[in-house]
């Protein structure tokens, strides 16, 4: 029990501690600045969330109910439940600059079983959310392609689900047409082997692989890409505002809530997925440059600048089409399409794309570094902290999330992923800001180079948020989350509770 409960110091948590039996010789490489950072940020925020997501919350899907144009509404709840949560953040953040991000705060605060359960918690926040990303950058890479004329046969571009799904639906009402009619060819014109169709989502593959690649080969490599893809995707977004707002009708704002505060919770609750990511840059700790004055700032920024865009984006996508007929996959990119202006479609697919690619190199650049911490601490076998000789990459971990996402990328349905993915990450923030008022209890007196303003407000803040965030997704994904937590605890007891360091007597205990 006393294990379960034992905290890790916070100035061992601090210290670089360089441990030969899990072959950490020279420590991460530490080279990004506050610009840097912030950028990663945006690069994990923008996404699939607004290119993809935010069209079924308008106007609703078969599980929920649309917002309508109050989705606006929406993004400004969530910014302000991510922006309590972005506070507790931060003040870790500069308080325990490590690469395991809430996995590590946990570790100093609530002790070694709820870091476990957060750390594994945050492969649905990293390598699931991953999957839904990449599922979605494939669906954009299709529309671009076809475009040009050059889109890849159908069974080679969606799931097995979704393309037996639409063969139902095309069944039921043979005149469907668009992306359900393209899926029900899927399952058509699909090739078999043994029996069973041949369907999964290849350009999600080779996305997935690509920047695995890229990731091996570095930080500073893995940065600058991102940096570029979000200098494009920004200003791919201010291009839809400007050309947008030439084009909005301000009767589509009415009904302003369709289906009351209900829809704008419930579409608050899947949106919150677009504000996922500014929590990543704290991954990237132990390689900033000077982190604990940095890594706050990063969070704060990046969630200022992504809130503001998002607000705005919005109200033009709103403004422009009557609010029940956006409920696809592309909504941006659709509302030009369907008035005949495909060269601007196009363009913002573009842009989609890039920005997805962004998203997918943060989160898979974060999930290796947390698997990494996990492993140095024990509770992980000591292979995932390998760094590579000549990259000082955690390529061994990089590899194998890499082929993880890319596995089930192939075949996974992207509205279960999105869903499962925010209520994985809305627990770690809940956690997090749980942590930090246990901090301040207990350890009072330590110095915080940035402390959560208002803590006794804003932390129990971030809280009720959050949770009342979880408590709006559907039961089946309250399923889900808990037999992944359970799996979780299983192994946790068969493995990291025997080769904790920090088990007495073992490596941890003689290492401050
Ligand atoms: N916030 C990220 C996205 O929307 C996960 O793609």
């Amino acid at each position: 029990m006393s294990q379960l409960l034992r905290r890790k110091q916070i100035n061992e948590a601090r210290s670089e501690h360089v441990d030969p039996q899990v072959e950490v010789e020279h420590g991460l490489r530490r080279s990004l600045g506050v610009w840097q950072l912030t950028s990663l940020g945006i690069g994990a925020i923008i996404g699939a969330g607004i290119f993809s997501g935010a069209g079924t919350a308008v106007s609703g899907g078969p599980n929920h109910v649309g917002a309508g144009p109050g989705l606006v509404l929406s993004y400004v709840l969530v910014a302000i439940a991510c922006g309590f949560a972005a506070l507790c953040y931060a003040e870790f953040a500069s308080l325990i600059p490590q690469a395991g991000s809430a996995y590590t705060y946990a570790y100093a605060t609530l002790g070694e079983l709820v870091a476990w359960i957060i750390g594994w918690d945050l492969i649905i926040e990293y390598a699931v959310g991953n999957i839904a990303v990449a599922v979605s950058w494939g669906a954009y890479f299709q529309t671009l392609m076809k475009g040009f004329g050059l889109g890849l046969p159908e069974w080679l571009a969606t799931d097995p689900r979704t393309a037996r799904q639409a063969f139902a639906e095309l069944q039921a009402d043979p005149t469907v047409t668009g992306a359900t009619l393209d899926a029900a060819h899927a399952w058509q014109n699909a090739p078999h082997v043994l029996g069973l169709p041949v369907i999964f989502n290849l350009p999600a593959v080779v996305i997935v692989g690509l920047i695995t690649w890229i990731l091996v080969k570095g930080i500073r490599e893995s940065a600058w890409a991102n940096t570029v893809m979000v200098i494009l995707k920004l200003a791919i977004l201010v291009f839809f505002i400007v050309i947008g707002a030439f084009w909005v009708r301000p009767e589509n704002w009415s009904p302003f809530m369709p289906n009351g505060w209900n829809g704008v919770f419930v579409g608050a609750s899947l949106i919150f997925f677009a504000y996922i990511g500014f929590d990543a840059v704290s991954t990237a700790a132990e390689e900033a440059k000077n982190p604990q004055r940095d890594m706050p700032r990063a969070m704060m920024w990046s969630l200022g600048v992504t809130s503001v865009i998002y607000i705005v984006v919005t109200l033009v996508m709103t403004g422009l089409v009557p609010w029940d007929q956006h409920g696809t996959a592309d909504p941006l990119a659709s509302a030009f399409s369907e008035r005949g202006y495909d060269w601007v479609a196009g363009i913002i697919s573009f842009g989609a794309v890039v920005a997805m690619a962004s998203v997918l190199l943060v989160f898979q650049m974060g999930q290796p570094r947390i698997f990494y911490s996990m492993a140095r601490d024990g509770l992980l076998p000591p292979f995932a902290a390998k760094l590579h000789p000549k990259y000082r990459t955690p390529h061994v971990t990089t590899i194998l999330t890499g082929a993880f996402v890319a596995f089930f990328a192939a075949f996974a349905n992207i509205n279960e992923v999105i869903e499962l993915t925010n209520i994985g990450t809305l627990f770690a923030f809940v956690l997090v800001a749980a942590g930090v008022m246990v901090l301040r209890w207990r350890e009072p007196e330590r110095h915080r180079p940035f402390r959560t303003p208002f803590v006794w407000f804003v932390a129990p803040a971030a809280i009720v948020s959050c949770g009342f965030l979880m408590f709006k997704l559907p039961a089946v994904t309250w399923e889900r989350f808990g037999i992944w937590m359970a799996v979780g605890l299983v192994l946790y007891f068969l493995y990291g509770y025997r080769h904790s360091r920090l088990r007495p007597g073992g490596e941890g205990t003689r290492a401050v």
